[in-house]
């Protein structure tokens, strides 16, 4: 367990002992060789510095998601999310992390006019959090936008198959890929993106079969949620994967149930004010004897 000194003139936390160098865009690109990854990719959400302190030492990865619309912000989608928000909770991430590579989400709106309104606002993201890579949702129809954002020097991870932006136009958040024609559509989405430059895809809340598929077809790693143990690594949201919300969908373990510990603790903490046993002399300020 790491512990951490506060430097109160940044806010930065430096975790004690000090790792080494944080993990980069071709160290996570070469996981995979010849079409294997040996260790799977250990990738999860984080939207505040101090989550970010806590998931840093274990994962590779650390995503920005967008979905902190609706985790953070109470949102009904990722919809609303704006580049503003990515940038603020971007630069927490960064601030609360050493080792694990930070990848912000590219909120809706922001890049699918065209290539040069992504780089726009990639540049933005990158400039203002510091991170190492943005992410981006779509096929071959986003293709163009990710070689022109790589060829420029801006690392994108790909996310197929079910995309929470396209909400609207999927008509919901079920899994992807049930008749065949889709499944193939997102195979080849899933290449072309690959293809056009991105170092890593996500594949959401597809069929196992077609991840696997995608796992086996494209070269860069792929990172499941909803998806299959046979991708090169996995993500989660992690305050579903903590248990702090009561409905989770079905893809999502849960490693804890902090929301009933959080309860617990609130309902301890209102009895004892309420019964005026708290604060105790140990919490109170008094003239030293
Ligand atoms: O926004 C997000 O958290 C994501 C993950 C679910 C992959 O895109």
């Amino acid at each position: 367990m790491s512990t951490f000194t506060m430097d109160t003139s940044t806010s930065r936390a430096t975790p004690s002992p000090v790792p080494g160098r944080r993990t980069t865009v071709p160290a996570i690109r070469d996981r995979k060789q010849d079409g294997r990854t040996e260790q799977p990719i250990v990738m999860l959400t984080a939207y505040t510095m101090r989550m970010a302190q806590l998931l840093d030492p274990h994962c590779d990865m650390l995503l920005v998601g967008d979905s902190l619309g609706q985790v953070i912000y109470g949102l009904p989608s990722t919809i609303p999310v704006t580049l503003e928000m990515m940038c603020a909770h971007g630069a927490a991430v960064v601030r609360g992390s050493w080792h694990a590579l930070v990848a912000v989400d590219m909120p809706f709106g922001s890049y699918e006019a065209s290539p040069e309104q992504a780089f726009q606002s990639a540049a933005r993201i990158m400039q203002e959090t510091g991170c190492a890579a943005v992410k981006l949702e779509g096929g071959e129809a986003m293709a163009s936008t990710v070689s022109f954002l790589t060829q420029r020097g801006i690392p994108v991870v790909g996310h197929v198959g079910l995309t929470p932006q396209a909400v609207n136009a999927l008509g919901g958040y079920g899994p992807r890929g049930r008749n065949q024609l889709e499944a193939a559509r997102i195979v080849s989405d899933a290449s072309a993106i690959a293809q056009a430059g991105a170092f890593c895809l996500v594949a959401e809340g597809v069929m196992e079969e077609i991840a696997t598929k995608i796992a086996k077809t494209v070269d860069v790693p792929v990172i499941g949620i909803g998806a299959s143990a046979e991708c090169d690594g996995q993500v989660l949201v992690t305050e579903d994967m903590l248990g702090l919300f009561e409905r989770t969908p079905r893809f999502v373990k849960r490693y804890d149930d902090l929301a009933s510990r959080i309860g617990e603790a609130a309902s301890a903490y209102a009895r004892e004010v309420r019964e005026r046993t708290f604060p105790t002399a140990d919490q109170t300020y008094r003239p030293k004897p």
